[in-house]
This record gives structure tokens, C-alpha cells and sequence, in this order.
């Protein structure tokens, strides 16, 4: 969810405000999922890198998400939402980890559509992990690594959206992205709408994927 500092930016905001507007556009995005046929979601929230950033600007993006779970729970449980997340979350402050785990719970049952927050999440380190754990069961296939990954329960990975004209994937979904195609955009994260993601969808439906045969 990039370019919410360069939105704020443009307009002599602090950054706080930059990732304000980017939850409302987290929450605008969610509700336009219904009826979509989308089965996921995944939003890179926070990397492992990001805990390099300054206490006050972790602070924000801290208070940020304690209210968004706050203040949105009942609809997103509502509406069949699944909250899933993937990274370690445990490096967050006590309350924190108690609303995640609370809203992980209560909508555990849910199918609608899951919705991933990547949390202290960091690609190469969730690989790392993954090997380890499928040497530790036996024979290191693509399979036991895949199986062992955060994303395990999730569909396999189809489209990623990277916004703000960055063009890198900087440590997200490396292994799921092998097949994924890749859309790079132009758009800050706080400005990403639904129509966005429309335009992403269309494009992506308009490409063959041929999975490496012809
Ligand atoms: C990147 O923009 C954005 C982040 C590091 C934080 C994203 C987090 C949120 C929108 C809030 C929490 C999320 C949820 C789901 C409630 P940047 O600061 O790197 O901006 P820049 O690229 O313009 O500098």
C-alpha cells in the first residue's frame, strides 16, 4: 500500500495523515469485494523493514490499526469477511495483539472472502521458515515449502497490484508471486478505489497466463 507519505506530502499533510486516508481506502476497498467473486485479499500493512521507520510514525501505524478493527470489526464480520493474518503480529503491542487475535477469532468462520493483512511480514523470512519446517518432516519439496508457508490456507496468488509506480515487490509474496502477473500503477495508495482494482482485474483478465508451457 504504497505512496501514502508522497500523498501527504503533495499536500503539506504529515504522514500520519497520509496512512489515515490510506485505512479509508482499505475500508473502501473491502466493501466493494461483494458479489465480485474475488476469494482474497491481501494488503502488505507492515514489513519486517518498516520497524527501521521512526517510534512515532510505528506509533501512528500501531493506533491505526487497533482503530480500524475498532471501528470496522462489526461490519467486516457482518458482511462474511474472514480476517487472516500473515507475518508475526506478535511484535505488536499487547492490545494490539489481543484486537487481532479477537478479530481473528470472531470471524474464523467466515467465508465470504478472506481478507490478509501482512503484519511484520517479510518474504525471504517466511521461505526461510517454511524450508526448515518441511526439512524438519522429511524430504524439502515445493510442495512441503508451499505447504509450510503463512499463505497456506489461502487460494493460490493470481494478480499483485504494487501502487505508487514503485516497480519492485520489496519482500511481499515472493514464492506465491512465481505465477502471479504483476500490475504496477501510478495511482498513491490513499487515491487506490475500487474502480482501481476494476481496472487491475480487467487487464489481468485480458492476459494469457501460460504457466511456463505455450
Ligand atoms: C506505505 O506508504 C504504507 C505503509 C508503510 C503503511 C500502510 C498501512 C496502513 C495503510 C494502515 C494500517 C492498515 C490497515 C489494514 C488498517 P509509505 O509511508 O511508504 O509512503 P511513501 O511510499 O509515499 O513514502
Amino acid at each position: 500500500m504504497d505512496g501514502n507519505g508522497r500523498w501527504a506530502k503533495k499536500r503539506l499533510l504529515p504522514r500520519a495523515m497520509g496512512h489515515k486516508k490510506g485505512v479509508e481506502a482499505v475500508r473502501n476497498l473491502v466493501r466493494s469485494l461483494r458479489g465480485t467473486g474475488i476469494e482474497a485479499l491481501t494488503l502488505y500493512a507492515f514489513s519486517t523493514e518498516n520497524w527501521g521507520r521512526p517510534a512515532d510514525e510505528i506509533a501512528d501505524l500501531t493506533a491505526l490499526m487497533k482503530h480500524f478493527i475498532r471501528s470496522d470489526l462489526d461490519e467486516i464480520a457482518e458482511a462474511g469477511v474472514r480476517l487472516n493474518i500473515i507475518g508475526d503480529h506478535s511484535a505488536f503491542d499487547e492490545e494490539a495483539v489481543a484486537l487481532i487475535e479477537g478479530a481473528i477469532a470472531r470471524t474464523a468462520d467466515n467465508r465470504e472472502v478472506v481478507l490478509t493483512i501482512a503484519l511484520n511480514y517479510g518474504s525471504q523470512a517466511e521461505i526461510v521458515r517454511a524450508a526448515r519446517a518441511a526439512a524438519a518432516e522429511g524430504e524439502v519439496t515445493e510442495e512441503a515449502i508451499a505447504r509450510h508457508l503463512d499463505t497456506a490456507d489461502l487460494p493460490p496468488l493470481d494478480l499483485l497490484i504494487r501502487t505508487s509506480g514503485e516497480l519492485r515487490l520489496s519482500n511481499f509474496l515472493l514464492w506465491q508471486a512465481a505465477y502471479a502477473e504483476l500490475y504496477f500503477t501510478d495511482v498513491l495508495w490513499p487515491d487506490f478505489k475500487p474502480e482501481h482494482l476494476r481496472q487491475a482485474i480487467e487487464h489481468f483478465s485480458g492476459r494469457e497466463r501460460r504457466y511456463g508451457g505455450r
